[in-house]
């Protein structure tokens, strides 16, 4: 799974360090919508348009999915917002189905891969391609335990290349505008390959609205700026509180303030924790998402707090040993939540606890050394689950825990998510 999203989202970065200049077709909004709900939204192709019904219906249904999913009003009307999204430049993977749920978690066998960048584009100058192509390889490389080379000829695991309309694949492109490209899952063959649609006028290095977010953004705010007295996020002794993913996004607490990672961007944003939740204390000791409820929950001593969009939920703080801690325990060190086994870790000193998300209690036979289960993990300010892997924080490291295999596969700086 881990490395399928990477190879789907390998487009994101590269989409964003180019810009579609090109206009936005004009069919008319009936045909366009329902084009775009089936290709997106798995809106079953026999689906009458929707004239007659305006209050629920198939049409209505994916309208609404569809504006859960970007984070905006959920009405099922066509609203301004909501068109205006459709219409945005995007990857050509659906926000449903397949993709986003990678059945059967198909992933590389190997970490080291081979890229080949098959033909270009006549938009741009070749050496243009290739460095921008080099940068989103090498933005994954910093984050994930893949490690990328260039082939220029034979055989290669990614194979890049630029095609218009029906180029072989069964998925063909749909000229100007809309989709830009599209990726397969890892695999040999066809499978890891990248297409760009070359009906796009692809120009260079413009700073241009990166494609749909998925979740999309908690609340924009204004960021603040890193000055004295301040976390620096390249400081190489830098550490974190927590860290947990949002909506998609990645959150890095640390003191009064957190970074905000979102995968398309290439600027963490750097924020107040008071800014968004201004009941919420500084200093955490642990952070997780519960992506199933959509919510946040924080940790700091004895309390825990939920919180959802820029709410916190009402009824909180609550005492962590409402979760079935002992008495002994007097704070969390750092904890997530397995979103496929919806079971979430509490990490305290050397030990773990695993909390049951479905039946709400402490699972029997815990705590267990964490040393036992984690090998190489010892002592934790930090935790997240992505892509399958499990993240552990200490200190100015940062030790990526494949679960499959039981190990430690990479050691990365604690910072390497904020680019330094
Ligand atoms: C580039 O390569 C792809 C895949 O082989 C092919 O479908 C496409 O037509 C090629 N594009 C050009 C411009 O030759
Ligand atoms: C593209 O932008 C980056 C950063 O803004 C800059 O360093 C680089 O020189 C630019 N490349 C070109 C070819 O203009």
């Amino acid at each position: 799974m881990e490395h399928l999203a990477v190879l789907v989202l390998l487009c994101l970065p590269v989409c964003s360090a180019y810009r579609l200049n090109g206009a936005v077709s004009k069919d008319s909004d009936t045909d366009f919508v329902k084009q775009y709900l089936e290709k997106y939204y798995k809106l079953a192709k026999e689906t009458k348009p929707f004239v007659r019904r305006r209050d629920h219906g198939p049409v209505v249904e994916k309208i609404r999915e569809m504006q859960k999913f970007l984070g905006l009003e959920v009405t099922g009307k066509l609203d301004t917002d909501t068109l205006e999204m459709m219409r945005k430049p995007r990857c050509g993977v659906p926000d449903v189905g397949d993709f986003t749920t990678f059945p059967g978690m198909p992933k590389w066998r190997k970490t080291h891969l081979t890229y080949r960048i098959i033909n270009y584009t006549l938009d741009l100058p070749r050496d243009a391609v290739d460095s921008a192509i080099e940068k989103a390889l090498s933005l994954w490389q910093e984050v994930t335990p893949l490690t990328f080379s260039r082939a220029d000829e034979g055989e290669a695991d990614i194979k890049i290349s630029f095609a218009v309309r029906d180029h072989g694949d069964f998925s063909p492109f749909d000229g100007p505008g809309n989709v830009l490209g599209h990726a397969y899952r890892p695999g040999p063959g066809i499978y890891g390959n990248v297409h760009f649609d070359d009906d796009e006028l692809w120009v260079e290095n413009q700073s241009g609205s990166p494609p749909v977010s998925p979740g999309g953004p908690v609340v924009p705010t204004e960021s603040v700026t890193s000055g004295p007295g301040t976390p620096a996020a390249c400081d190489p002794a830098l550490s974190f509180d927590a860290v947990s993913t949002l909506r998609g996004e990645i959150l890095f607490f640390k003191d009064r303030y957190f970074w905000c990672r979102s995968h398309w961007s290439l600027e963490p944003e750097f924020h107040l924790i008071s800014t968004f939740w201004p009941s919420l204390p500084s200093d955490l000791d642990a952070a997780y998402e519960v992506t199933s409820k959509d919510t946040l929950f924080v940790f700091k001593g004895n309390q825990f707090w939920a919180v959802r969009g820029t709410e916190v939920v009402a009824g909180y703080p609550k005492g962590i040993h409402t979760l079935g801690f002992p008495a002994t325990v007097g704070k969390i060190d750092a904890a997530f939540s397995d979103k496929e086994k919806k079971k979430t870790y509490f990490f305290v000193g050397d030990k773990y606890w695993r909390f049951d998300e479905n039946s709400q209690s402490m699972e029997q036979g815990f705590p267990r050394l964490t040393a036992d289960d984690f090998p190489g993990v010892v002592g934790v300010d930090a935790v997240f689950q992505h892509f399958g892997f499990f993240y552990f924080f200490r200190g100015p490291l940062q030790f990526a825990f494949d679960p499959n295999a039981r190990m430690i596969t990479h050691t990365l700086k604690s910072n390497s998510w904020l680019y330094c």
